[in-house]
């Protein structure tokens, strides 16, 4: 396309399918090395070859569990090991799972937690530590719309990206000085596996989110990721600290 990330290191996380893998095919597509990293080890390293294959770039798939820092760091010292630096980090991982708060069990709030937030905290520490030794990078989290409106059965997930997009900038102040921009992008109802599992499962119910957005059309895996391409390069130099919402206008009409 455009080498927009031409001969950057990238690392992806949930990055077997979905707005991850979409991340990752358009980095390489735009000249990156792309490291894939999701919890479904199988998986990730099949987008990985599938990715290599229609790009032509280098692309490694391994397994990390967003929420384990033995993981991360096993990850991040691969990624050092293999291509010396970490140029461009965009951290997808994440789950939903709906519930009333008065139905949700503890285990289940914890796991959205730890998975959402604390993930995202532990990925950003340990590339961070390599992006300012290296005085510069772009960090992308996928947040949610759900992080800037509440949604009924969402108030675990609702929560993290909340304080996901409240992390982000205090990211991008403490590491702004390193020549690092952290930045999220806040996706609208995208067709997912993830979405397709907890609320758009019927023909009408896609209707019904369609009429919601000023676009009128679901947002595709494609639509995000180039978004993020847009953060996590030059273009976006002068960007920190901000939740960008990519909707289709969902976020207006609601
Ligand atoms: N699809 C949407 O409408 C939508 C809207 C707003 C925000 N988001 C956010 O976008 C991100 C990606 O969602 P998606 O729709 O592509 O979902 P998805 O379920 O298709 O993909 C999520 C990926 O994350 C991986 N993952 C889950 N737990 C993990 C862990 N512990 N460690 C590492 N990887 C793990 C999964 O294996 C999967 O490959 C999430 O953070 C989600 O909250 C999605």
């Amino acid at each position: 396309m455009y080498g927009l990330v031409k001969d950057k290191i990238t690392l992806v996380t949930g990055a077997a399918q979905g707005i991850g893998k979409a991340v990752a095919m358009i980095y390489a597509e735009n000249g990156a090395t792309v490291v894939l990293c999701d919890l479904n080890e199988e998986k990730v390293k099949e987008a990985a070859r599938e990715i290599t294959t229609q790009s032509g770039q280098k692309c490694i798939g391994m397994k990390m569990d967003i929420s384990s820092s033995k993981d991360i760091d096993a990850a991040v010292s691969e990624t050092l090991k293999e291509f010396d630096r970490i140029d461009v980090l965009c951290n997808s991982a994440g789950i939903l799972m709906h519930s009333l708060v008065v139905d949700m069990q503890e285990d289940q709030w914890d796991k959205i937690f730890e998975i959402n937030m604390k993930g995202a905290f532990l990925i950003t520490k340990a590339v961070a530590k390599v992006m300012i030794k290296q005085k510069s990078g772009k960090i992308v989290h996928i947040s949610s719309c759900s992080g800037k409106k509440p949604t009924r059965e969402e108030a675990a997930y609702c929560s993290t990206k909340s304080a996901l997009n409240g992390f982000v900038k205090v990211c991008a102040l403490e590491l702004g000085e390193y020549g690092i921009n952290v930045n999220a992008v806040c996706p609208g109802a995208t067709d997912t596996e993830m979405v397709r599992k907890n609320f758009i499962t019927s023909r009408e119910i896609e209707q019904e989110w369609i009429n919601k957005t000023a676009l009128k059309k679901l947002g595709t895996v494609e639509d995000q990721a180039k978004a993020v391409l847009f953060l996590s390069s030059t273009l976006a130099d002068h960007i920190t600290g901000e939740a960008i919402i990519v909707s289709a206008g969902e976020m207006m009409t609601q």
